[in-house]
């Protein structure tokens, strides 16, 4: 085991040098639908099928689900839409129906699919990492829609972790 020797400001200032994707995970446990915002998903490029890792926080009601199901939906969000991202962010499936009052159908693998967005991925888990505080899934994409077209969008297109961090409102205390 090595010392933490980084300086966490510097730590932070390397991370921030590259855009990180922010996507609105769903899933679903039969009936019983879930979803929550996540940056760390990393997209492995040049792979087919296309595949995707996501740190997944224990502590999140979206966990247990996830890892129940082994079943999820990536989706893509426009930065027009920060009170969704809040929506997802803010709030916890034990308190609240996120999916109450939003338009969705059921995808491919069973997850609730949001039909306002720029587009989604649906993936199905190949592997688990067990850390202290999160899981590590490894995912292979089983279905793919786009819901606007995708010519001139570029790696960042989509709304970032940038535009959530510098817009966002403070989180309500909970
Ligand atoms: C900017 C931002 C990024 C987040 N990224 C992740 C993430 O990568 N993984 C994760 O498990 N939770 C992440 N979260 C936390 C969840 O979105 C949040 O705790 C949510 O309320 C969980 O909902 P749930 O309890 O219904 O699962 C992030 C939250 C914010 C504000």
């Amino acid at each position: 085991m090595y010392e933490n020797i980084a300086d966490h400001a510097v730590a932070d200032r390397i991370s921030n040098a590259t855009p990180k994707p922010l996507w609105i995970m769903t899933s679903h446990r039969g009936e019983e639908l879930t979803g929550s915002m996540v940056i760390s998903a990393l997209s492995l490029y040049h792979s087919n099928p296309v595949k995707v890792v996501v740190c997944v926080t224990k502590r999140d009601y979206t966990h247990d689900i996830v890892l129940e199901s082994r079943v999820f939906a990536l989706h893509v969000i426009r930065e027009d839409q920060m009170d969704l991202a809040t929506h997802f962010a803010y709030q916890s499936g034990r308190d609240v129906d996120k999916f109450a009052g939003l338009d969705y159908k059921i995808g491919h693998t069973g997850c609730p699919v949001l039909s306002d967005c720029v587009g989604y991925m649906e993936f199905e888990i190949t592997g688990a990492v067990d850390t202290p505080t999160h899981t590590v899934v490894v995912a292979e994409v089983r279905n793919a829609e786009a819901f606007q077209p995708l010519e001139g969008m570029t790696y960042r297109s989509g709304a970032n972790e940038s535009w959530f961090r510098d817009n966002a409102p403070p989180r309500p205390p909970r």
